[in-house]
């Protein structure tokens, strides 16, 4: 959005963004609704006539994150009754009732598919709230282009919603059916970027690799992606390993601006757990996939997901799944302990395993991890790599950060003329579980 604008015919929002790379990317959008209709952006909540929060209710966590946010915004709306606040995404959709009790003071409610509404949504809010949960299984937004922030990397939304039905996952009921954007609109908006110096794109899906649009499938998408000139690199979360076809392994091994890198959430090590889970795969056809894409492509980096103490998970299914970890030898993983959500499958069945135990097991988990992250990149020492620079490192003067073709991050002595967009090749000489520090090579 522009900036601040002088008068009251362009009203100021702060937009607040909680939760996955889908609600960054959707709040792009509602940026982009929202400047047509005539919005700029303000500073903070101090100086805002909207505030709106765009939520997650993946894990309780998440969703009290926003419960404490929402405690704050009271104060706002008290001393200030003039502005509007307003609850968008998965929040908004899976517990609006519960939320409207805890939070009557909410001005708009919004689910994900009604962000086309949301300028009129505000206008008509008065004593009562404007509340919009229709989920629209043919709203992709495909025609909006969002508000890309700067920078190297930009994402890209490739398809909406999820068919998959996971027994712990809220994600089907927020977001509603999948649904896949046309690949058309996705050449001109990734050509649009590249015209811009976007020189990385990630295409993003809540199972991303599901992609269909009639004969193009997600393999076909990513080389169709590959020819605009410009984008130097192509990334994609988060596939499901039930569609990594072999055509997405065949792009992926022979289209070179396709990273070697693959997100293989496996969520559990342990056949009982993942049949309750309903994941669609056994540990068994989970290794063969991963054997099948390394074999494919070569130095690939994988990464997973990981919940601990799904209902009914015992001591030896968490073994099993510390094992595969060990087997597999990820290059990192996001670690969760399972919460229960309403409406889910799994709800039903129950929350056997205790906190305290939810708790060692997820500790156990991250010290694995980390001791596997470190091996992983300390076995890069000594080997190069082109790395896309992004920026000044954090950490120091003259430092410069970017990353791997595994989306390792790499920091290095910056010289004279590197800059963010350039590609750089560099050595790797010492590794944490987290960074390689490396040289120019
Ligand atoms: N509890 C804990 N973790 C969950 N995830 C999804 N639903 C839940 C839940 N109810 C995790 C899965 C998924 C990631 C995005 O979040 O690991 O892959
Ligand atoms: Fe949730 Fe499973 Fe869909 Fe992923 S694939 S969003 S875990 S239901």
């Amino acid at each position: 959005m522009s900036d601040r604008a002088p008068n009251a015919a362009h009203p100021r929002v702060y937009l607040e963004t909680y939760g996955c790379q889908m609600n960054v990317a959707d709040s792009q959008t509602v940026s982009a609704v929202l400047r047509r209709a005539g919005y700029v952006t303000a500073d903070g909540v101090e100086d805002a006539d909207v505030v709106l929060l765009n939520t997650c209710a993946i894990r309780e966590h998440a969703e009290e994150k926003v419960l404490h946010r929402l405690r704050e915004l009271a104060r706002l709306k008290n001393s200030r009754p003039e502005v509007k606040i307003g609850l968008l995404g998965c929040m908004a959709q899976h517990n609006r009732g519960a939320i409207m009790e805890k939070a009557a003071f909410l001005d708009v409610v919004a689910g994900p598919d009604s962000y086309r509404r949301l300028p009129e949504m505000i206008g008509s809010a008065g004593f009562d709230p404007s509340i919009d949960v229709r989920l629209d299984r043919a709203e992709t937004y495909a025609d909006i282009t969002p508000d890309y922030g700067g920078g190297v990397r930009a994402y890209v939304t490739a398809m909406r919603g999820c068919d998959k039905f996971c027994a712990f996952c809220v994600v089907p009921y927020t977001r509603g059916r999948e649904r896949s954007i046309p690949p058309a609109d996705l050449m001109r908006e990734v050509g649009e970027l590249a015209a811009r110096g976007v020189k990385e794109v990630v295409l993003l899906g809540q199972t991303v690799n599901a992609y269909r649009f009639g004969e193009t499938d997600f393999g076909a998408l990513l080389k169709m992606i590959a020819t605009i000139n410009g984008i130097e690199r192509i990334r994609f979360t988060s596939p499901h390993p039930s569609d990594t076809t072999e055509s997405l392994i065949e792009a992926m091994a022979t289209e070179s601006k396709v990273m070697p890198q693959l997100h293989l959430p496996i969520q559990s090590g342990s056949d009982r757990i993942l049949a309750a889970m309903e994941r669609g795969y056994t540990v068994a056809e989970y290794l063969d996939l991963v054997a099948r894409v390394r074999s494919a492509i070569p130095g690939v980096a994988i990464s997973t997901d990981i919940i601990v103490g799904f209902h009914g998970e015992e001591d030896s299914d968490f073994e099993a799944t510390t094992a595969i970890m060990r087997e597999v030898g990820y290059d990192s993983a996001f670690m969760f302990k399972y919460s229960v959500r309403e409406h889910t499958r799994a709800f039903r069945l129950g929350d056997s395993v205790s906190e305290e135990d939810k708790g060692r097991r997820l500790i156990a988990l991250i010290a694995l991890q980390e001791e596997m992250s470190l091996a992983r990149n300390r076995a890069m020492i000594g080997r190069e790599f082109a790395v896309l620079v992004e920026g000044a490192a954090r950490r120091g003067r003259g430092m410069v950060s970017g990353k791997t073709p595994q989306f390792k991050t790499a920091i290095f002595a910056g010289a004279e003329g590197v800059r963010a967009g350039d590609t750089v090749n560099v050595r790797v000489d010492s590794a944490t579980g987290h960074s390689l520090m490396c040289s120019i090579a």
